[in-house]
């Protein structure tokens, strides 16, 4: 289990998530998660932002945003130095559980074609490739989408 604590991001997360962001996620691309829209993010109702901190700093955030069937993992990022040591993992479970909660039991995202590393992630934590598509980042980059059907407890009925 990741020793990460996660909790919710917070308006003045925001330049710093936007900053991750651009290192993490969009490098190469122009920068479009801007702290503005990430604070639009954190502030609407349809949407959690989360972050997880490891000894009061932060390591890692997630952004997804619910719509009336699906939920939507809109960005993941988790620093470097703290990779391979459950941290994404538990931000993507905490969303999948508040998606759970909010009765919606479908979650799909998009990735960069190339970025491997988050193919084999996402592939570890259950999501399946639904299609490609071309030029989705700025023309210049295809996306990968993917997608998992979250499972639903059903209850123990007693017998008889
Ligand atoms: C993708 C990313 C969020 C994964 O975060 P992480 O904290 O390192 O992931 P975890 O430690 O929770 O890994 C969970 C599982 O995913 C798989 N995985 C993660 N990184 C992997 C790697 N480099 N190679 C192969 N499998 C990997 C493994 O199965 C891993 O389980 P294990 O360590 O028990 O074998 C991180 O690499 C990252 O921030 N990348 C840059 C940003 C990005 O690509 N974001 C996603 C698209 S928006």
């Amino acid at each position: 289990m990741s020793p990460a604590e996660i909790s919710l991001a917070r308006r003045r997360d925001a330049p710093r998530l936007a900053a991750m962001s651009r290192r993490l996620v969009e490098a190469g691309l122009e920068p479009s998660w801007t702290a503005e829209r990430i604070e639009r993010h954190v502030a609407h109702d349809d949407s959690v932002a989360i972050v997880a901190k490891l000894r009061g700093e932060t390591v890692g955030f997630a952004i997804m945003q619910f719509g009336d069937t699906t939920a939507h993992l809109n960005l993941l990022a988790v620093e470097p130095r703290v990779r391979r040591a459950g941290v994404g993992r538990a931000l993507v479970a905490w969303l999948e559980e508040s998606a759970r909660v909010a009765g919606t039991f479908t979650v799909d995202l998009e990735l960069r074609a190339h970025n491997a590393v988050a193919e084999r992630f996402y592939r570890a934590l259950g999501y399946r490739e639904t299609g490609r598509i071309r030029g989705y980042y700025q023309g210049a980059e295809d996306a990968i989408r993917m997608r998992r059907e979250l499972a639903v407890a059903l209850p123990t009925l007693p017998a008889g």
